[in-house]
C-alpha cells in the first residue's frame, strides 16, 4: 500500500506513553510538514502552544479532567485558532480587523486541518498522538494558566509520545465508506439507519475483544448527546475577540 495511507490507516489514539521526551528538531519538522496544510486564502489562522512546564502540564491534567497522558506524554500541545496576527497587521495599517461567525470558522477550520497533518506528520516519524478536547473543560482556568493573548482561541490539546509497547492498542473501526460518501444525493434516513447498523455490528465487536460486550457505536452517540457539555464556550471565546452571534 501507498506508505502515507498506510501511516492514515494505522492511526490509532495513544493513551500510554514511555517517558521518552520528543527532539526539538523532530518537533519543528512536523510542524513545518504541518503547516503545508491548505489553509482558507492562505491566512494561517493557527497556532500551537507548547506546555513545557512540568506543574503547568500537571495543572493541564487535571483540568481536563484527570487525563494521565497530558503529564505523561513526551510532549504537549494547544491547538489554537489564531487570528491575532491578522489583528497585529490591521493594527500596524491602522485598519479594522472586524470579526464575525465566519472569521471564527475560518480559524477553526485552518487550526483543524494544521492538527491532522501534525499528527500524522508525528505518527509517520513513529510517535503517538492523541487529542484532548478535555482542554475545553474548563477554558477560563487553562487561559490564565497559560496567559493566552486576545485573538487566539484553544481548541484542543494534543498528546505526542513514544507509545507504551506493553499497552498498545488496536485501531477503532469507522462507519463503511458509504455512510460518508454519498453521490449527488444524501442518502435517506433508512439507508444510513442500516449503514449504522453495519457499524454498530463492528463496534460491538471492537468492544467485544476488549472484554466490553453489549456495547455499540450508536449507544455512545445518543448518550453523548442526550445531554449539553461546556455550555460557556461562547462566552469564553467572545472574550478571546471572536463573535458568535
Ligand atoms: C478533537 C478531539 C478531541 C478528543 N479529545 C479526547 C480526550 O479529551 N481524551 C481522550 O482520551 N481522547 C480524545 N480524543 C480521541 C478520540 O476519543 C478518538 O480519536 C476516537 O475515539 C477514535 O479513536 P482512535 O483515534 O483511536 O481511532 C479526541 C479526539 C479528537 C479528534
Amino acid at each position: 500500500m501507498n506508505p502515507t495511507l498506510e501511516t492514515m490507516r494505522a492511526h490509532r489514539s495513544v493513551r500510554a506513553f514511555l517517558p521518552d521526551g520528543i527532539p526539538d528538531d523532530t518537533i519543528r519538522k512536523a510542524v513545518s510538514a504541518a503547516q503545508q496544510a491548505a489553509t482558507s486564502s492562505w491566512i494561517q489562522g493557527y497556532a500551537l502552544l507548547q506546555v513545557v512546564d512540568e506543574d503547568e502540564r500537571k495543572a493541564l491534567a487535571e483540568l481536563t479532567g484527570g487525563q494521565r497522558q497530558v503529564l505523561e506524554a513526551g510532549a504537549f500541545f494547544a491547538i489554537c485558532g489564531d487570528v491575532r496576527r491578522h489583528q497585529l497587521i490591521a493594527g500596524r495599517e491602522g485598519k479594522p480587523h472586524l470579526a464575525n461567525l465566519e472569521t471564527f470558522l475560518l480559524a477553526v477550520v485552518d487550526a483543524s486541518l494544521f492538527a491532522q497533518n501534525l499528527i500524522l506528520a508525528f505518527e509517520a516519524q513513529g510517535y503517538g498522538t492523541c487529542c484532548i478536547g478535555g482542554l475545553r473543560n474548563h477554558l477560563p482556568d487553562v487561559d490564565t494558566l497559560l496567559e493566552i493573548p486576545a485573538g487566539v482561541f484553544p481548541l484542543f490539546g494534543l498528546c505526542v509520545g513514544v507509545p507504551d509497547p506493553a499497552l498498545a492498542t488496536a485501531t477503532r473501526p469507522r462507519l463503511p465508506v458509504e455512510a460518508v460518501w454519498m453521490t449527488g444525493r444524501y442518502s435517506d434516513d433508512a439507508a444510513m439507519l442500516a449503514h449504522i447498523d453495519d457499524h454498530d455490528r463492528a463496534a460491538a465487536e471492537h468492544y467485544a475483544a476488549r472484554g466490553l460486550d453489549g456495547r455499540n457505536w450508536s449507544g455512545g452517540i445518543w448518550r453523548r448527546f442526550a445531554k449539553t457539555a461546556r455550555d460557556d464556550l461562547r462566552d469564553y471565546y467572545e472574550s478571546k475577540g471572536a463573535k458568535l452571534r
